[in-house]
C-alpha cells in the first residue's frame, strides 16, 4: 500500500496582516508549514506534495531550503479546499491512499498520523476525517452524526444553531482512497456560504466514511490572527518545557526561555533566564546554558558553561567555559577544555583542546592548536578588503597582549609573539617574534614639571 501526503498551503490569511504567505508563519521560529512537513516525514510518506497558491515564490522558497523531495503543485486561484486538493491529482493518482493536511495547522503530529491510519484500514472507509473534541469549536467545521454514525462535515457559516453547538469538529486532516477521493473531486460544487468548493463534501459524496478522533485536541488547533498564533507559540513552548523536564533538563524559571521543538538537551542541564535554544541544537549532559544567550543550530557537549553568549552553527565540545558576553559565529568549533572569555569573538576557526582565549579577542578564519594561550586583545586580520584569509597557530604557542596577525600567518609551535607586535611573517617553533619600537626615555621632560606647579 503506497501513502502520498497533500498539504493545502495557498491561503493568504488575510487576518495575520502579513505580506507573507499564512503557512509561513511561525511557531516557535519554525514556520507552521514546516511543522506539518516535519509530522508527514516522521510517518514516512512515499510521496510528499504541497499545494502553494498566495505568494506562492515565499512559500516555495521555504520549500527548496528543506532536505526531503517535495512535489510542488500551484493553485491559480483561492477556489477553496476542494479546488486546492485538485490541483494535487497527479500526486493523488499516483499513490492507494492519501492524506490532505493543512498547513495552518501545525500540531499534526506523528502518532496521530499512525493511528489514525490504522484506523482508516481496519474501518474499511473509502475517508476518514481527523477530529477533536475541543471546548470551542467556533470556526471549525462540525462533524455531523446521524444515530452515532459519522455522515458529513458541516461548516461553521452552514451550520444551524443546533449543529453549531457541536463541539466534535473537523481537524482538516483526512485518509482517502485515492481512487474515491478522484471520483469525489470533480463533484464538488461551491454551492455553500462561502462560494468555495470545500474538501469537506467529499465526505457526503463518498458515502464510506469514518471519523477517527485524536486523543491529542491540540492537533486541530490553527492560527488567524497574531494572537492567534501567540497562542499556539505560548502552547508549543510549555510543550517543549515538559518533553525537556521529562528527560531531566533543570529550569529554575521558564522566564524569558525559548527553545524550539527540535532541541535535544541531556539530564541535569540547567537553562537559566532569558535564553533562546533554536534549530537544530544539541546541548549535552550537566551544561549551564545563560543567562541571556542565543544558541541556532549548535552541537553542544557535555558539562559546557555557555555564560551570556551567542552562538550559531557551531560546535563545543566537552568541558568548556564560554562567557560571559562572546559571540560564536558559523563554522566554529570549540574544542574540549577550552576557556574563552570575556568579549570574545570567533568565527569559522578550530580552537584546539585546552586553549585560552580570555578576553578582548577576535579569532577568524583562524586553526589553532592545543595548550595555546592568547593575552588580552589579540586579533587575527584575516580580510584585506577583499579575500579572507587563514591564520594557524600551533601547540602552546603563546600570544602576547594586543598581538595583530595579518593573515595569511602561521604561528609555529611553542613559539611566543610579544605584547603589541603585529605578526606579518611565519613565526618558527619554540622563536620568539618580537615587533616593536624601542623604548626612548627622555628624562627631565618639562611638561610635567610644569604641569604639576599649576
Ligand atoms: C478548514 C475546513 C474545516 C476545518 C479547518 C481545520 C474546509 C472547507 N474547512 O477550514 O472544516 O475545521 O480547516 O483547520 O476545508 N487553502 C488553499 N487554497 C484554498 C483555500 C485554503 O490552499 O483555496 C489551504 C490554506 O492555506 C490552509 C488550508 O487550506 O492551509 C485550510 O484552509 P482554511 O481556509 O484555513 O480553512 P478553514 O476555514 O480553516
Ligand atoms: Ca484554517
Amino acid at each position: 500500500m503506497t501513502t502520498g501526503c497533500v498539504i493545502l498551503a495557498g491561503g493568504e490569511g488575510k487576518r495575520m496582516k502579513s505580506e507573507r504567505p499564512k503557512v509561513l508563519c511561525e511557531v516557535l521560529k519554525k514556520p507552521m508549514l514546516g511543522w506539518v512537513l516535519d509530522a508527514a516525514n516522521k510517518f514516512g510518506f512515499d510521496k510528499i506534495g504541497v499545494v502553494t497558491g498566495f505568494k506562492r515564490e515565499l512559500t516555495e522558497e521555504y520549500i527548496s531550503s528543506r532536505t526531503e523531495t517535495i512535489s510542488v503543485y500551484y493553485q491559480k486561484q483561492r477556489l477553496g479546499t476542494g479546488d486546492a486538493a485538485k490541483q494535487a491529482i497527479e500526486l493523488i493518482e499516483s499513490v492507494d491512499c492519501v492524506c490532505v493536511l493543512c498547513g495552518d495547522a501545525p500540531f499534526i503530529d506523528e502518532e496521530t498520523l499512525k493511528k489514525s491510519f490504522e484506523y482508516h484500514q481496519n474501518s474499511g472507509a473509502d475517508v476518514t476525517v481527523i477530529t477533536a473534541e475541543i471546548a470551542d469549536p467556533t470556526g471549525y467545521g462540525r462533524i455531523i452524526r446521524k444515530d452515532g454514525k459519522f455522515t458529513a462535515i458541516r461548516e461553521q457559516k452552514d451550520c444551524s444553531p443546533e449543529e453549531a453547538k457541536i463541539c466534535e469538529v473537523n481537524s482538516g486532516a483526512y485518509w482517502f482512497n485515492s481512487k474515491a477521493l478522484l471520483a469525489a473531486l470533480p463533484k464538488l460544487t461551491d454551492n455553500n456560504a462561502n462560494g468555495e468548493f470545500y474538501l469537506t463534501d467529499c465526505v457526503e459524496i463518498i458515502g464510506k466514511a469514518a471519523a477517527y478522533t485524536s486523543e491529542n485536541p491540540d492537533i486541530v488547533l490553527g492560527a488567524n490572527t497574531r494572537q492567534g498564533l501567540l497562542e499556539l507559540n505560548e502552547k508549543a513552548r510549555r510543550n517543549v518545557f515538559e518533553r525537556l523536564m521529562n528527560e531531566g533538563v533543570s529550569f529554575i524559571t521558564t522566564d524569558g526561555i525559548i527553545i524550539g521543538a527540535d532541541v535535544e538537551i541531556g539530564c541535569d542541564t540547567l537553562i537559566l533566564p532569558n535564553t533562546v535554544i533554536l534549530g537544530n541544537t544539541k546541548i549535552g549532559k550537566n551544561c549551564e546554558i545563560g543567562p541571556n544567550s542565543f544558541i541556532t543550530d549548535c552541537n553542544i557537549g557535555d558539562n559546557v558553561i555557555l555564560d551570556n553568549v551567542k552562538a550559531t552553527q557551531s560546535t563545543v565540545e566537552n568541558n568548556v567555559k564560554i562567557g560571559p558576553f562572546a559571540q560564536l559565529r558559523p563554522g566554529t568549533t570549540i574544542r574540549a577544555g577550552v576557556k574563552i572569555g570575556d568579549f570574545v569573538e570567533i568565527k569559522n576557526s578550530d580552537i584546539g583542546e585546552n586553549t585560552a582565549v580570555a578576553h578582548l579577542t577576535y579569532l577568524g578564519d583562524s586553526t589553532v592548536g592545543r595548550g595555546v594561550n592568547f593575552g588580552c586583545g589579540c586579533v587575527t586580520a584575516n580580510y584585506d578588503g577583499i579575500n579572507k584569509y587563514r591564520t594557524e597557530i600551533g601547540d602552546h604557542a603563546f600570544i602576547g597582549c594586543n598581538t595583530n596577525l595579518i593573515a595569511p600567518v602561521k604561528v609555529g609551535e611553542n613559539a611566543t609573539t610579544a605584547a603589541g607586535s603585529t605578526i606579518t611573517k611565519e613565526v618558527p617553533p619554540n622563536s620568539l617574534a618580537v615587533e616593536r619600537g624601542h623604548t626612548r626615555i627622555i628624562e627631565n621632560w618639562q611638561k610635567n614639571f610644569e604641569r604639576k606647579k599649576k
